[in-house]
């Protein structure tokens, strides 16, 4: 989440910040498709992605010039995988609005009348079917055969997966006196007892263990090769029609009894009513009956039964005015919390995990839950041995939502999150500001170690290109590189211990050399680069270039973290330093303030403290800033203990000089002091150390033949490249321009220089040939 925009109300967004809110959500949005439509692993509830959905179509209804063609709410679900053909979907796959209370269920049939114009006797029929969790998919009938099947997809265009579609016993591959055309439209489900024995055979093969049926009916549909999905025990109803070629009946109902005829599986527990509270009867019952049914459901769908008023209802942006979905509650149920643990992310970050007494939730038994984060437990005072409700939402991991106090145990103590990795044993920190703690091992860390790697070798960094894909966690996975040093050891290893890299999975002998000789071109390195690839928190790219420019070497700048490592601020102060629009001018300005008015520490201000901070009248203290800390801290009292206490924390010199480099800031610094605090990370980076040249071409030169001077290039060189004598020049201190001018002050003619050498001469500017312009760059 990104934190304060969530909170803030659509009408009182600024367009500016509807814009960055409308960003992040579409972002998350898009993240959260692709964890559950192409890696079948879904990150959050079905409720939290709704809610997040919701939030982004309203900002589009208030700030209409933010909606897009490519934004989340235009289409539905996730657009195509890689590997399978694309299919055009004749009639788009829509999705379906959701009902949570009834009285939104009153709200869609009084729409439903609204926009027919129904007289007030006139009954509306409705279907109610029973909304399965499984996969939609289509299939095309042509002549009565099954020619082609296929994925939702976006909805306009799927993923073609007729083969694995006919190995399912209830998909017929004829259909006697069929229309010309008839796409049928349903669900491909699993139960829960096969989803439980599929899982079972999974963990025994150590292969990937499904979250829950609908992903392994998702992840066995999606296949490859279709006998893994023969082997399946997948199901399918049918519950509508894309494309229909003539028209079959008149009602949505008796469309099912013909799909009957067929020999297609409808759901048995569908029913027609004729009025609001027969659906809702309908609905409770379902509700009750819901946990004990073969197959996961999360809802009803109701449908208008006449097919005519359908086609007038038609649809809104990506679902059916004719439709809706009734969603249950998410099932809650007791559960005692045997132990709590943490789960180490591929990111660092530390998730807290409750190990429970295994029950039986929705269906399937649940025997982990979330607790989110370390506040979360504070806040419901979540310990060992406690029973607690849990819910499960959608289908994700259940979450544990309360403590049930009166059934604690006397002797229980409350949980303390873990100070050290339980992954690696290195430090644990939580930055200022942040909802999680994380691991600092970041070089060391089994579980970081493939993610770290894999930025370790990236373009930037590195640049170890024959490790992309999956090659280096094929390495990773067998133990042969659980560090960066380790891949400069690898030939010696192989050498040594006679290890077979290139008979490994997807390795050749003749790849291996190409890997070697390519990983020794890559032991000399920048000093940006080296920095860069250490993969620290907060240092990207532009950060990394910013410390080289500083330190002539590496242990300059190590030494210098040591050292500001001593000189840390207290809290108080990094709290401040984190507001926006406060930089560091800015910062010793306000504290300077506050120092010479000591008096201020008893003063106690009513009004607004944006209002207080204006009248104090700080020098450089703009409006934006005020605002920022006003609504911040947003009391005087508050602010003004603040900041006595951020005089009193103030870092020291070396930690300023580092944090005040351009691109660098307190947050990143601290993040390079927590990496190199961590014994097991500077050990790490020393190992690597005696594996390779680390080299600083970006170094702000102090000295150098072309201090000051502004050079121009012109004509051919002989002896270097135009770009690398630019560089080189550069590095000793020139500035380079394109053109002569009367600010030029020197410029190197090489081979049939022309007009801007006639311009030099004009302008008298001193000009030199490509042999002394080398001398100057050798000393000579
Ligand atoms: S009708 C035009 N009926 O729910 C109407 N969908 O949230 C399209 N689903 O994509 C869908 N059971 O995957 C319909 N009885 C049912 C359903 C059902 C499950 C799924 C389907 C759809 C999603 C929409």
């Amino acid at each position: 989440m990104s934190g304060g925009l969530r909170e803030i109300p659509i009408n009182a967004l600024t367009p500016l910040e509807a814009s960055a809110e409308w960003k992040s959500l579409a972002k998350e949005i898009a993240e959260h498709d692709k964890a559950y439509y192409k890696k079948d692993a879904p990150k959050i509830s079905d409720a939290e992605y709704d809610a997040l959905r919701q939030r982004l179509e309203a900002i589009e209804v208030a700030f209409l010039d933010l909606v897009r063609s490519d934004s989340p709410s235009q289409k539905v679900g996730a657009t195509v995988a890689a590997g399978f053909t694309k299919v055009p979907h004749a009639v788009p796959m829509l999705s379906l609005g959701n009902a949570f209370n009834d009285e939104d269920v009153a709200e869609f049939l009084a729409r439903v009348r609204r926009f027919l114009g129904l007289e007030e006797d006139e009954v509306v029929e409705i279907v109610c079917e029973p909304k399965i969790d499984g996969l939609s998919v289509s299939l095309r009938y042509e002549d009565g055969k099954f020619v082609q099947g296929a994925t939702r997809g976006d909805g306009t265009t799927g993923e073609d997966i007729t083969k694995n579609l006919k190995t399912l016993a209830d998909i017929p591959a004829t259909l006697m006196g069929a229309p010309e055309v008839l796409e049928v439209r349903g669900e491909v489900y699993m139960t829960r007892a096969d989803f439980e024995k599929l899982n079972k055979a999974q963990e025994k093969a150590e292969a990937k263990v499904f979250a829950n049926p609908r992903n392994a009916a998702a992840g066995s549909l999606r296949q490859k090769d279709s006998s893994v999905t023969e082997s399946r025990p997948l199901h399918f109803f049918a519950y509508t029609w894309g494309e229909v070629i003539p028209l079959l009946a008149d009602t949505h109902n008796d469309y099912l009894e013909k799909l009957k005829g067929w020999d297609f599986k409808v759901s048995s527990l569908t029913r027609l009513c004729s009025n609001i509270d027969e659906m809702l009867k309908f609905y409770n019952e379902l509700e009750i009956k819901r946990s004990k049914l073969p197959f996961e459901i999360d809802g009803l769908v109701y449908k208008v039964n006449r097919i005519d008023w359908q086609e007038r209802l038609g649809q809104v942006s990506r679902a059916p005015r004719w439709a809706v979905a009734h969603k249950f509650p998410a099932e809650k149920v007791h559960a005692k919390i045997l132990k709590i643990d943490t789960q180490v992310g591929r990111t660092g970050t530390l998730t807290p995990v409750a190990e429970l007494e295994p029950v039986p939730l929705s269906g399937v038994w649940v025997s982990r839950a979330t607790l989110h984060n370390e506040d979360y437990i504070k806040e419901k005072d979540i310990r060992r041995n406690d029973t607690v409700i849990i819910q499960r939402a959608g289908d994700v991991i259940p979450q544990v939502l309360e403590v049930v106090k009166t059934q604690r145990p006397a002797d229980s103590k409350p949980y303390e999150f873990p100070k050290v990795c339980t992954e690696c044993g290195s430090l644990v920190v939580r930055e200022e500001g942040e909802a999680v703690r994380r691991c600092t091992g970041g070089l060391i860390c089994p579980a970081q170690a493939l993610e770290r790697l894999k930025h370790f070798v990236s373009r930037n960094a590195f640049n170890i290109e024959g490790l992309g894909g999956k090659r280096l966690e094929m390495l990773v996975e067998k133990k042969l590189v659980r560090s960066p040093a380790d891949l400069f050891r690898l030939r010696e290893r192989q050498k040594e211990e006679q290890i077979q890299i290139g008979r490994l999975k997807r390795w050749a002998e003749k790849s291996v050399k190409g890997l070697f000789e390519e990983i020794e071109r890559r032991s000399t390195i920048s000093l940006d680069r080296f920095i860069y690839a250490l993969g620290i928190r907060h240092v990207g790219d532009v950060t990394a270039k910013n410390i080289a420019k500083k330190y002539a070497d590496i242990s300059a700048f190590i030494k210098s973290v040591n050292e500001a490592s001593k000189e840390r601020p207290g809290p108080a102060f990094t709290e401040l330093s984190t507001i926006k629009g406060i930089g560091p001018i800015g910062l010793k300005k306000l504290l300077g303030f506050f120092e010479k008015n000591e008096e201020l520490k008893k003063l106690d201000l009513e009004s607004g403290l944006e209002e207080q901070l204006q009248k104090l009248k700080i020098s450089r203290l703009t409006k934006p800033a005020r605002n920022e800390l006003a609504k911040h801290y947003m009391q005087w009292t508050a602010f003004r203990n603040a900041m006595f206490h951020a005089i009193e924390q103030q870092p020291g010199e070396t930690f300023n000089e580092i944090s005040n480099l351009e691109g660098v800031g307190v947050v990143a610094l601290e993040a390079i002091i927590d990496f190199f605090d961590e014994d097991k990370n500077a050990e790490a980076v020393q190992r690597l150390l005696d594996q390779i040249d680390v080299y600083n071409d970006v170094t702000d030169t102090q000295s150098g033949p072309f201090i000051g001077m502004t050079i121009v290039f012109t004509g051919g060189l002989e002896g270097v490249t135009r770009n690398e004598a630019k560089v080189v020049t550069e590095r000793l201190g020139g500035r380079i321009a394109n053109s002569v001018s009367k600010n030029t002050n020197l410029v190197v003619a090489g081979v049939s220089a022309g007009s801007k050498l006639e311009e030099a001469r004009k302008l008298g500017v001193k000009i030199i040939n490509e042999a002394e312009w080398l001398k100057l760059v050798e000393g000579k």
